[in-house]
């Protein structure tokens, strides 16, 4: 398959992903009603994320599904992501989401996909991630959190990503070459 099929392919299987979160909350695991009812109403995006944030299991139970309908088809059920495709996520957001301007970097990258050449633990990508700014902040968080904390496996003391922090960067959106400059930084900050 050439290079621009599995784009397509891949692009496809997203759009399906987000569909099927919408019109189909019994598809996957339980908590996959709580995505849906939390992205149904982005009037009430901020207080459904109260409960979640106070309740990790449930919190990352919604993550998990969005993960599952929005995710997996490029970075794999467990984050392990596919070679010259998508990048692993099974150590790098840990670290990110340390540091401040690490935490700003997932959120852009939610909102803004990406778009150009990276390197993970060595690895190269040079693909396209798409963005997801359809999805709304509570939304948003719990994904990044279950990437965080379940797959990336951050140590507990990292505070939680909050949809607050993805409202604030969702006000001067960037583009996915710029939040892939923006990784630039990061990472120097990081010392990868
Ligand atoms: C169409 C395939 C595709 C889908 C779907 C996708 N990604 Fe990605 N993702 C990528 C690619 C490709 C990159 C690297 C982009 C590049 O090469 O510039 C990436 C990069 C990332 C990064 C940055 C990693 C780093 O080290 O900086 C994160 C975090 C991420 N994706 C999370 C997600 C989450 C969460 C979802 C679901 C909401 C998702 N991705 C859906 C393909 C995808």
């Amino acid at each position: 398959m050439s290079r621009r099929a599995l784009i397509l392919v891949a692009m496809a299987g997203c759009v399906h992903g987000a569909a099927a979160l919408a019109a189909e909350p019994a598809t996957a695991t339980p908590a996959a009603q709580a995505a849906p009812a939390a992205q149904a109403t982005p009037a009430q995006a901020a207080p459904p994320a109260q409960p979640a944030a106070s309740d990790p299991a449930s919190a990352e139970a919604a993550g998990a599904a969005v993960f599952a309908a929005n995710c997996v088809v490029c970075h794999g059920a467990k984050g392990q992501g596919q070679p010259s495709l998508a990048p692993p996520l099974t150590s790098y957001p840990a670290r990110y989401a340390g540091i401040p301007e690490g935490r700003r970097q997932l959120a852009m990258t939610m909102l803004g996909g990406m778009f150009g050449g990276i390197d993970v633990e060595g690895h190269h990508f040079d693909f396209k991630m798409p963005e997801f700014a359809q999805l709304d902040d509570a939304a948003l968080a719990s994904v990044l959190n279950f990437v965080v904390f379940a797959l990336a496996q951050a140590p507990a003391q990292v505070p939680r990503l909050t949809a607050e922090e993805v409202k604030a960067e969702r006000a001067s959106p960037l583009t996915g070459a710029q939040v892939r400059e923006h990784r630039a930084k990061v990472l120097g900050l990081l010392g990868l």
